[in-house]
């Protein structure tokens, strides 16, 4: 297996794929929040538009350049929020069609604040899409079931993914912002990529899906603007593939 991070924007390295040669796309951009994201230190990446529609034209030009690089089996995963995750499933809708749509998967991760103007909110927004709906790899992945009748037992995970976020104290944190948890990313890469494939994050940050990747005997591509970020990623992936072919 084969893993790779390069400092670059995604669109230059979505210009560079081969085609059809991406066997899962997983995208976690910045969700247009307003303001910069700081993790720890002076870890920070900016997440500003100047508006929906700005963020919305960015994301196609970088999708729709990405998009031909996909296998014929193959998928994408767009992670979004709240904030966007409508305009983000119209334009999937646009680019794919919407009977490529799969699953509107829900990221319930529990942490933070309540408000008394609202329900707290809880949950980002994973967008499933493939490229052939009647053919596109999908692995169901097992989780442990809640019920008192399958109390101890495994089942096929629903579209809700109950996976906390990444605590203070998690031996997995770099304090990169908005990292995610390296059992999300398994989840998703083992249910979304077959054991072989390729997985590109095109906006990787700290490398969580590139390691999940790596893990799980998948190859990995990934690269980010923030050199913070691909050093982190780096460092991440040493640790897994020391010594493996490949690992660049
Ligand atoms: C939400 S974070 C990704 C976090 C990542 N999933 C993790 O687990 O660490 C979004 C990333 O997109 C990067 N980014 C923003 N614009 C980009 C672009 N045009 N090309 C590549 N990366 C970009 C930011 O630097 C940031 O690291």
């Amino acid at each position: 297996m084969a893993a790779r991070v390069a400092l670059a924007d995604w669109l230059e390295t979505a210009r560079g794929l081969e085609p059809a040669s991406i066997d899962l796309v997983y995208a976690d951009p910045p969700f247009n929040t307003g303001r910069a994201q700081r993790g720890e230190g002076a870890l920070v990446y900016a997440d500003a538009w100047l508006s929906v529609d700005a963020w919305i034209d960015w994301l196609r030009d970088r999708l729709a350049a990405t998009l031909p690089a996909l296998k014929p089996t193959g998928s994408i995963l767009l992670h979004v929020d709240w904030r966007t995750s409508h305009h983000a499933r119209l334009l999937l809708d646009e680019l794919l069609g919407a009977v490529h749509f799969v699953n509107h998967l829900v990221w319930a991760y529990g942490l933070g604040g309540s408000s008394p103007r609202r329900f707290a909110r809880k949950h980002d927004d994973i967008l499933f899409y493939a490229v052939d709906p009647d053919r596109y790899f999908f692995e169901p992945p097992m989780v442990a079931a809640t019920s008192n009748r399958m109390r101890g037992e495994l089942k096929k995970a629903t579209d809700v993914l109950d996976i906390p976020a990444i605590n203070n104290m998690a031996a997995e944190r770099t304090g990169y912002p908005t990292q995610k948890p390296l059992a999300l990313l398994e989840l998703l890469v083992g249910a979304c990529c077959p054991a072989g494939g390729t997985v590109l994050d095109p906006v990787c940050g700290s490398g969580t899906t590139l390691v999940a990747a790596a893990r799980l005997g998948r190859s990995a591509i990934g690269c980010d603007l923030n050199p913070d970020a691909v050093a982190i990623a780096r460092e991440r992936l040493d640790g897994v593939c020391a010594g493996a072919s490949g690992w660049v």
